[in-house]
């Protein structure tokens, strides 16, 4: 949805000039001396957070067990293999072309859609172009993201995938064809008669065209063999993601946070909650002159009670600190440009001074460095940036291209020891999905509704969040954090289209097809 890239700001200027072509090496070898003096002082930085007096009423172990402990699993494995019915792909001379549409993790699952689509329709599947297009803006090819050899490889005995179009077929007609949204299997086998008359279709789009329920069992796992084992990341971003991963895990167990507070997601949800008036009207505008946002009217207050807005940054600090993390703990931003720079992050980091960024996309390359800076502790953020500078071709390729640094951010979150997302969107829905099918790996959902109900009675002086909050707020995520049930099905009352659109979606939770109890 409103995957936008924050367009322009304040630090595309020094964006600009950092980034014309002749003194970036001029910058990397300055960058790389000053990340070394301070990466000197910061080892005194270090120990001192470390030794920050923490003030528990629980013994550690104890607490450790309820904030980091998914209970391994609690009884259930994964099942992927196909049934005994299942049969190897025909060899038959009809093709799907695609070009998927969306940010990174659409396209992921728009992606093994329509290898489960080609396995109904007994088509061989070209490999997907991904979108150039839209507010993404990433010039990255699929194998620029993934990887190709083994995705082609893995999915053997299921489909057949090849790179390109046969050289006789390419000058030929296709039928293009909008496949309808949570389409069934027998909407494809109806549709797969268009091969009577064309050798290829077509498909300009692929986020969900597939149901997200009533498929058989071996199509719902084909699913899953695609997205949880075929399609991985190319080998320099699950390198560099691996990298990053290590480093965080070396200072302990780490919380991953999808902090949806980023100017397009203000923006687009009409949460101007906590802003000043300037900023306001600033989003408001920025919403008015977007074509593609069809919602133009919003009242911010009622989006709010109603928990449709993204947790702020100083709500999140609330909110973690009252389930009991400590504030040393590590915290990683998996999210694009903080709308106000530090503005608003500080309210989050005086409560969790440990918060780890990678380079922002929205301003490309090594500037970020520059611009992030002054907003971040300096003892991780120049770790990190240190090391990355030793790769300094790979980070400044990925940084660049939004989609490949949504797959680090990806990475981060599946591999961390408790996710959390600020806010709903694509990428929580597939991080949380993925993690489930890892042993139900914890992801903390915060309750935007009732939580803001708490927030307002703080501030209202109706509730001391010194005394009462925590575990109010412990209460009402005890079952909002990842353990096993089955995909929900639609909303009460909806009947067709909207049965299917309020479903949840099958990667957010492939249980009970793809997990099982052991
Ligand atoms: C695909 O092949 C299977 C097995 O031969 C067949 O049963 C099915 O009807 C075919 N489906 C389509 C859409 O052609
Ligand atoms: C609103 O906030 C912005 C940025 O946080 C600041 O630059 C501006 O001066 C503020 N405006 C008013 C009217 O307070
Ligand atoms: C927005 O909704 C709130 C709560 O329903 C109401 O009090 C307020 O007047 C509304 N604001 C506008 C500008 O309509």
């Amino acid at each position: 949805m409103a995957n936008t890239r924050a367009s322009s700001s304040s630090l595309d200027p020094l964006c600009s000039r950092f980034l014309s072509p002749s003194p970036i090496s001029v910058y990397v070898l300055l960058l790389l001396l000053f990340s070394t003096v301070v990466v000197f002082f910061s080892h005194r930085q270090i120990a001192q957070v470390s030794h920050q007096p923490f003030v528990s009423e629980l013994p550690p172990v104890l607490e450790d067990k309820h904030l980091w402990d998914s209970s391994h699993g609690y009884g259930y494995k994964q099942c992927i293999k196909p049934t005994h019915r299942y049969k190897p792909p025909q060899d038959v001379n009809r093709y799907l072309t695609v070009r998927n549409n969306g940010g990174l993790n659409q396209m992921r699952t728009g992606i093994c859609d329509m290898v489960a689509v080609a396995r109904i329709m007994n088509a061989t599947l070209v490999i997907p172009e991904l979108d150039k297009r839209s507010f993404w803006q990433d010039s990255s090819t699929f194998s620029d993201i993934f990887d190709e050899n083994h995705f082609i490889n893995a999915l053997q005995g299921d489909i057949h995938i090849v790179r390109e179009l046969p050289k006789e077929l390419a000058s030929l007609p296709r039928a293009r064809k909008h496949f309808t949204s949570w389409a069934s299997v027998s909407y494809y086998e109806e549709v797969s008669h268009l091969f009577k008359d064309y050798k290829v279709i077509h498909v300009p789009k692929s986020d969900s065209r597939l149901a997200n329920n009533d498929l058989p069992i071996d199509i719902q796992r084909l699913r899953c063999r695609a997205l949880y084992h075929a399609l991985q990341f190319s080998a320099p971003i699950q390198d560099l993601g691996k990298k990053l991963v290590e480093r965080l895990k070396s200072h302990g167990r780490y919380i991953a946070l999808h902090l949806r507070y980023e100017k397009d997601m203000l923006s687009f949800t009409g949460c101007t909650y906590g802003l000043n008036d300037s900023e306001a009207e600033m989003l408001t505008a920025l919403r008015e002159n977007t074509k593609h946002w069809k919602l133009k009217k919003i009242n911010s207050t009622e989006q709010r009670i109603g928990g449709f807005c993204p947790l702020t940054p100083k709500e999140v600090g609330i909110f973690l600190q009252a389930l009991g993390y400590p504030p040393a703990t590590y915290i990683y931003i998996a999210a694009g440009e903080m709308f106000g720079g530090d503005t608003y992050l500080s309210d989050l980091r005086s409560r969790f001074p440990n918060l780890v960024f990678k380079v922002l996309p929205s301003c490309a390359k090594l500037c970020l460095v520059q611009t992030m800076l002054p907003i971040l502790p300096p003892i991780i953020t120049l770790n990190f940036l240190q090391e990355t500078l030793a790769t300094a071709e790979e980070l400044k390729k990925i940084v660049s291209h939004a989609s490949q640094a949504a797959a680090i951010d990806y990475i981060i979150s599946v591999e961390s020891d408790v996710f959390v997302p600020s806010y709903t969107g694509n990428m929580a829905r597939a991080v949380e999905g993925h993690r489930r099918y890892l042993d139900h790996r914890k992801t903390i959902n915060p309750d935007r509704k009732g939580l803001v109900e708490l927030f307002d009675k703080m501030e209202n002086g109706e509730l001391k969040e010194s005394s009462t909050l925590s575990p109010l707020v412990t209460r009402m995520h005890k079952s909002r954090q990842g353990s096993p049930r089955k995909r929900y099905g639609s909303l009460p009352g909806m009947k067709g289209r909207n049965r299917l659109r309020t479903e949840e979606s099958f990667y957010e939770n492939p249980l009970p097809e793809c997990i099982c109890r052991n």
